[in-house]
This record gives structure tokens, C-alpha cells and sequence, in this order.
């Protein structure tokens, strides 16, 4: 089941790659493949806490799956930027990013997206799991990022922040009913 996650996960970056040729701005698209991707799945992986409590199916054990898939895209997402867009040019990557300032909101979202990939394994994660809640405030980062970035939100980003707040709605509820777990 995990495999078919991922696969499941990684089939839109095959997409893209067949699209690549035909793509009018190829490094654009890829932006918005790998950020929408990195986005989706961060939503993602807070459904599995949300299905236990309302359906009692426990999907519990994907949630590290689906956040390091999450991570994965916002790396591919941040080295277009970096390799692609800026050809390792630290001062181009410098001068965007005083013209893009959502640049900065993308990137203290991707640090902590890392941070929690790093600590997402075994023992790390016995010690640092109560700062997976820093998911929030990435996904609150993300949204606002991708906002800023497009200038016009579209379907896209009003669903991401409609699916946000059921899920985050229902854990409201769920801890004013002590039935958090
Ligand atoms: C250092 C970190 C980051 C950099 C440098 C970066 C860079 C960019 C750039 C340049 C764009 C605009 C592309 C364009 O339309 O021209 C963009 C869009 C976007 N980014 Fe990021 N980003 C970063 C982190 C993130 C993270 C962590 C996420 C998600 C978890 C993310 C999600 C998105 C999304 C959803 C879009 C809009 C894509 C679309 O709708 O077309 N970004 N990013």
C-alpha cells in the first residue's frame, strides 16, 4: 500500500517530465507542478489523525510517508529555483529574491518542511514529534506563499484553503470534545 502511495504521489512529476517539451515556459510549469504538489501532500497528511477520529480507520501509519513525499516535491520545487532558474547564480538567486519578497515566505516554510523530514525517523522523532505541529504554520506559509506568488488566487488555492479549514475545524472540535488523540 505505501508503494502505490508513492507511486500514486511521484505520477505527477511523470506528467510533467512528458510535458516538458511542449510546455510554452517549461520552468514555470515545473514551478507549478512541484509547489502544488508539495502543498497538496502537506494538507495530505493531515487527513489520516482527521479519518481515525470520524471514520475510525486508521491510516496513522502513511502520515510519514505522505510528509517526506511532501518534502521530496518542495525540494525538487526549490532546486528549480535554485538549479534551473537561477543556474546555481548566488547573486541572481540573491537580487530575485529582492524583486519576489514570497520568496522569503516560501523558504522559512521549506525549512521547516526539513526540519520535520529530519526528524521524522525513530529516535529523532520520539524527541522532537510535539514540533510536528510546526505543519500548520507551514501550511498557513505555503498557502500565503503561493498566494503572493500567483498575484490572482485561483480554484486551486481557495480549495487548499477550504479543505485547511474543515481540517483544521475538525481538530478544534475535536480537542473542545477531548476526543483529540
Ligand atoms: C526557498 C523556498 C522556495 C522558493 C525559492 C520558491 C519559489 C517559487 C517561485 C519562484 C514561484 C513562482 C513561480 C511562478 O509562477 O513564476 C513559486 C510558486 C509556488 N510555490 Fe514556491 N518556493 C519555495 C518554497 C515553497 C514551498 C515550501 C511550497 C509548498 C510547501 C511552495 C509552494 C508553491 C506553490 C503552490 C506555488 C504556486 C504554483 C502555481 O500555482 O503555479 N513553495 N515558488
Amino acid at each position: 500500500m505505501k508503494i502505490l502511495l508513492v507511486l500514486l504521489a511521484l505520477l505527477p512529476l511523470g506528467v510533467a517530465y512528458y510535458q516538458l517539451d511542449n510546455a510554452i515556459d517549461p520552468i514555470k510549469m515545473l514551478y507549478s507542478y512541484t509547489g502544488i504538489g508539495a502543498i497538496s501532500l502537506l494538507l495530505l497528511s493531515l487527513a489520516p489523525s482527521t479519518y481515525k477520529r470520524i471514520c475510525s480507520i486508521n491510516w496513522l501509519r502513511y502520515r510519514k510517508t505522505i510528509g517526506l513525499l511532501a518534502f521530496v516535491y518542495a525540494l525538487l520545487h526549490v532546486s528549480i529555483f535554485v538549479a534551473l532558474d537561477s543556474e546555481f547564480d548566488f547573486v541572481t538567486i540573491f537580487e530575485k529574491s529582492l524583486k519576489k519578497p514570497f520568496i522569503y515566505v516560501g523558504l522559512i516554510a521549506f525549512i521547516i518542511v526539513l526540519l520535520m523530514a529530519l526528524t521524522s525517523f525513530k529516535k529523532l522523532f520520539a524527541k522532537f514529534s510535539k514540533y510536528h505541529k510546526a505543519v500548520y504554520l507551514a501550511l498557513a506559509l505555503a498557502l500565503l506563499h503561493s498566494f503572493w506568488a500567483q498575484k490572482v488566487a485561483g480554484v486551486f488555492e481557495y480549495g487548499i484553503v477550504a479543505v485547511g479549514v474543515v481540517l483544521l475545524g475538525e481538530r478544534v472540535w475535536a480537542k473542545m470534545h477531548h476526543n483529540f488523540k
